[in-house]
């Protein structure tokens, strides 16, 4: 039986206040059988938010750099996050890779840095418009798994989950429809035992991402390889970031 997640990226939204009573509003709510809630705000409220609601819901960050220490202004280090209280890491977001040129070959040295300093991590993949536009998604996808994600070792990629985002379905209120993403999230469970093995595509989590929202989330979490959704717009309204994750 694989893991069941819904993860809130909150992405660059909310003042401290605000979030830290979303945090504990989402806290308060946690207790949802077998479903793990997580929730990526933003790096400053990441220390705000573990000293209040403690170790009970698990906080994230947005990204994370990979190198340790020294002259990286503005960035993050693992080390960094984790002594605030966080304990994982989205890697990939398709707004890092397109508004901060993160390429496949920076996120795999993410990757690398996540797993030697020990912070779990989400690693995102989807397509843009154009490229499904021209039936050229299931080739795009794969490319960011080989060169990000395949050189891991079988024990090192069973820790890894992994969120699929269509790109022209975040924050359009356009998603894909439940065939489109059961199709890839298929794909990506098929490429991970053609990899690894059978056993160990089985058990790693493919979250599905792109305006999931209350009146669609049943339907895609319904789907055989679709284990939960990353959650952006949504997740900053308790009852429905809460609605659905009660869709499993
Ligand atoms: P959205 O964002 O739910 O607002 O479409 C999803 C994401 O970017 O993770």
């Amino acid at each position: 039986m694989r893991r069941k997640i819904v993860a809130g990226n909150w992405k660059m939204n909310l003042v401290r206040e605000q979030a830290v009573l979303l945090a504990k509003e989402i806290s308060n709510e946690r207790k949802i059988d077998g479903v793990e809630l997580m929730i990526f705000p933003p790096f400053v409220f990441v220390d705000p938010i573990t000293q209040q609601i403690g170790t009970d819901l698990k906080v994230g960050v947005q990204d994370i750099y990979f190198e340790t220490s020294g002259a990286f202004t503005g960035e993050i280090s693992i080390a960094q996050a984790k002594s605030v209280g966080a304990g994982i890491a989205l890697i990939g977001h398709s707004e890092r890779r397109e508004l901060f040129n993160e390429t496949n070959t920076i996120l795999k040295k993410k990757v690398d840095a996540a797993l030697s300093g020990q912070i779990d991590f989400i690693f995102c993949c989807g397509e843009p418009l154009n490229i499904r536009k021209t039936g050229r998604e299931y080739d795009f996808v794969k490319i960011q798994l080989e060169e990000s994600l395949f050189h891991l070792s079988e024990e090192e990629i069973k820790k890894v989950i992994i969120a699929y985002e269509p790109i022209w379905a975040i924050g359009t209120g356009e998603t894909a429809s439940t065939e489109q993403a059961e199709e890839m999230h298929a794909a990506i469970r098929s490429w991970l035992m053609e990899r690894y093995s059978e056993q160990t595509a089985e058990i790693i989590p493919i979250l599905y991402g792109g305006s999931c929202k209350p009146d669609n989330a049943k339907e895609l979490f319904a789907c055989k390889n679709v284990d939960g959704g990353l959650i952006g717009g949504a997740s900053l309204k308790t009852s429905d970031f809460i609605a659905i994750a009660n869709s499993f």
